[in-house]
């Protein structure tokens, strides 16, 4: 299995660092356009392998996609990050451009290759990698529902004092503010959160979910890598392996949940095929009204990427 990831910022570096170590792929190619870069990383990161003990091979390419031909995944992380203060919304003007020309030499050296994208703004980064790669829907997604959820899982950890390990949890909706975590999906080892954590407590964790990519922002004046990085493995992961798992992905919809025509978060089935189904979750009034809020914020920022005039 051969995988490129696309930018060897901190997100694609981390990501790449995550295939290899475990094993991913058996070939990793990290792709960047500054000069030396990812030729830079791709070596520090084999110069670990006698260390981890793995033999997955990765590549650095400076802007030469030939080198990515091929790949049966290709992760794209181009853009600029958030700086303190920004929305990931305030990125498009610079990301849109870049995603679309990485978008178009990806699918003309892997025409197979299943999308990932994890460029800010996601949804509509995802959806700009759709309309360049013209390819099924269900080959071209975003990663930030499962870090999102993993945010959630592990504040909802260290409120518990138990392990992540037994937090499970579905959240949707747009990567933003307004996305949408379910308390009423979401179990400690099979048993209801809400009987485990009381209501304000529970609302108080849900709200730092939302803003959590924005507390880490503050913290480090950049934006998060190492979960985000892990959370774009872990989909790899699902493919490459095709283990048919269920997370939370920024999905194409096409009638789901009575939306049409828009990437966002929502549980799907991850195989060898990329999404082999979208699942539909009996959402009750308020969640569903959360939902279509978050979509509402989404289509804005549709609105502005079809005012670039890209497409
Ligand atoms: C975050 C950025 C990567 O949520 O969107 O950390």
């Amino acid at each position: 299995m051969k995988v490129t990831v696309v930018g060897a910022g901190n997100v694609g570096a981390t990501c790449a660092n995550v295939l290899a170590h475990r094993e991913i792929a058996n070939e990793i190619v990290l792709l960047d356009i500054k000069e030396g870069y990812a030729e830079g990383k791709a070596l520090d990161i084999w110069e670990t392998s006698p260390i981890n003990l793995y033999d997955s091979r990765t590549i650095g390419s400076t802007n030469d996609y030939t080198k990515t031909a091929g790949s049966d995944v290709v992760v794209i992380t181009s853009g600029i990050p958030r700086k303190p203060g920004m929305s990931r919304d305030d990125l498009i003007a610079t990301n849109a451009g870049i995603v679309k020309s990485v978008a178009e030499n990806v699918v003309k050296h892997s025409p197979k290759a299943k999308l990932i994208c994890v460029s800010n703004p996601l949804d509509v980064m995802t959806y700009a990698t759709y309309l360049t790669a013209k390819k099924d829907s269900r080959e071209v997604f975003g990663m930030a529902g499962i870090l999102d959820t993993a945010r959630y899982r592990s504040f909802l950890a260290m409120e518990l004092n138990c392990s992540p390990k037994d937090i499970q949890a579905v959240l949707m909706g747009g990567h933003g503010d307004t996305m949408v975590p379910l308390p009423r999906y979401t179990t400690v080892s099979g048993i209801p959160v809400t009987e485990l954590i009381s209501e304000e407590r529970l609302t108080a964790i849900v709200d730092r979910t939302k803003t959590g990519g924005g507390e880490i922002v503050n913290l480090l004046g950049t934006s998060a890598y190492y979960a985000p990085g892990a959370a774009a493995a872990q989909m790899v992961e699902a493919i490459v392996r095709d283990q048919k798992r269920i997370f939370p992905v920024c999905a194409m919809l096409n009638g789901e949940y009575g939306m049409k025509g828009i990437y966002l978060g929502v549980p799907v089935k991850l195989g060898k095929n990329g999404i082999e189904e979208i699942i539909e979750l009996k959402l009750n009034d308020a969640e569903m009204k959360l939902l279509q809020e978050s979509a509402e914020h989404v289509r804005d920022v549709m609105k502005a990427l079809d005012a670039m005039n890209l497409f």
